[in-house]
């Protein structure tokens, strides 16, 4: 058996590192927009003007029950709400603001619900809280700000104070972790100390806000937005976001966990206009190239105003829902292959430790012959995983007759000519 390639040794983590691959879900008043949840900064509405948001939030489609069955059958296992996004609307009926779902004509706890819904389908909770608050009085004007360019900028920023506001964040999360049962992940967003303009963890007062959190939910895993990067314990993973890392990424020369967010198309809220939509083929592979370097997939929904999920993310969500149910056993609880394994032309590997098997993830069908670089004597069995059809393959003799750029260490595969008819056809090798 392989020595765990994984990093071990941490576990509350091992919940995530199996799961692989989870949902991520951004709503809020920006959904009515429908044209980035970053409208009132790039706008530069006004409180006033952003008001219009609130006023017509009625999200009469709003059946969570079937976002949470979506995400099940798309294979998710975790699942990511924005519980305030940086606009400050807060989509659960806090106690320390009137700016919350249950005061638009949506007239409800939101969150409460969300929550329900997925845990029934056994689906992991996570919450994510913006660091950002274009809303709250004291937190101060900075550069990402709507309100940058309002006259007497320092003078209004003396008024405000963001001991208050880091306060403010303090009583929401304790709210969050303390009234919706056991939350699993939290995603704080985001740090950006650079300059005199910027917020960090002194803004935040990021050290009691992470002590907090562990404190209330002990087995809670947190992302790495909260500035503490250099402090023990102050992150749990981290969040390579809308890229793929090239490899398994490290700190200090140590791999460390982590997970790309991704959207389907650009905008993490609902965006109408948005044409960007990646091909069920490049989600598959993003997520397979992920799992393959040893990470996990956030794959966000923007749901529209009216609460439901666009046709273009089901449509997307059902077909990986598709192929993972053929495919499971090549990515959860898999990771990087050992170094040993090369990897194949257009292939991605993934390996399950636990088992000894090796996934050979198929990204342009060749053909005939699949030559596998060095792994004569390791392949007990080999089959493609979709049907468990047997998947012959050679270790002739050096005499034998062979494909020219054969090496006596290699092994061939004998693939059908007609690729299998899924998205991408996956081998599964028993490993000796
Ligand atoms: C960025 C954006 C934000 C989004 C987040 C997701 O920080 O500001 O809109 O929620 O990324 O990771």
């Amino acid at each position: 058996m392989r020595t765990r390639e994984i990093i071990s040794g941490n576990s509350k983590m091992q919940w995530w590192q199996e799961a692989r691959f989870g949902m991520f879900i951004h709503w809020g008043i920006y959904a009515l927009a429908a044209r980035h949840e970053w409208v009132k900064n790039y706008e530069k509405m006004t409180d006033a003007d952003y008001s219009r948001y609130f006023e017509h939030f009625e999200p009469d489609l709003f059946e969570p029950r079937q976002w949470a069955q979506t995400a099940r059958k798309a294979g998710m296992k975790y699942f990511v709400i924005t519980t305030k996004h940086h606009d400050g609307f807060c989509l659960w009926d806090t106690k320390y603001t009137d700016y919350k779902s249950v005061n638009t004509p949506a007239g409800k706890d939101l969150i409460a619900e969300v929550v329900t819904a997925f845990r029934a389908e056994g689906i992991k909770v996570g919450f994510y809280y913006s660091l950002l608050d274009w809303h709250h009085p004291h937190f101060t004007i900075d550069r990402n700000h709507p309100q940058l360019e309002m006259p007497e900028l320092d003078a209004v920023n003396q008024q405000r104070d963001m001991k208050i506001y880091a306060e403010y964040m303090r009583n929401q999360v304790t709210e969050l972790l303390s009234n919706y049962g056991k939350i699993d992940y939290m995603f704080f967003d985001y740090s950006y100390p650079e300059g005199k303009d910027g917020k960090g963890h002194k803004d935040w007062e990021s050290e009691k806000l992470l002590q907090l959190v562990r404190e209330l939910q002990p087995e809670i895993i947190i992302n790495d937005r909260l500035d503490l990067m250099t402090n023990v314990g102050g992150w749990d993973f981290i969040t390579p976001e809308q890229y793929k890392p090239a490899k398994w990424p490290e700190i200090n020369g140590k791999r460390v966990f982590w997970e790309t967010c991704q959207t389907f198309s650009g905008s993490w809220g609902y965006y109408r206009d948005e044409t960007s939509w990646k091909s069920i083929r490049q989600l598959l592979i993003l997520l397979i190239e992920t799992v393959s370097k040893g990470g996990n997939l956030l794959l966000n929904v923007g749901p529209t105003a009216r609460g439901n999920f666009d046709q273009r993310a089901v449509d997307r969500l059902n077909l990986m829902g598709k192929w993972l149910g053929l495919h499971k056993r090549a990515i959860y609880g898999c990771t990087q292959a050992p170094e040993d394994l090369s990897c194949p032309e257009n292939c991605l590997l993934t390996f399950k430790a636990e088992t000894n098997r090796l996934y050979i993830h198929i990204l342009e069908w060749p053909l005939e012959k699949l030559i596998l670089p060095n792994y004569r004597g390791k392949v007990a069995y080999a089959q493609l995983l979709h049907d468990a059809s047997e998947i012959r393959f050679a270790q002739p003799r050096v005499w034998s007759v062979v494909p020219e750029n054969f090496t006596p260490g290699d092994l061939v595969l004998s693939l059908p000519v007609i690729q299998p008819d899924v998205e991408i056809p996956v081998l599964e090798l028993f490993l000796k």
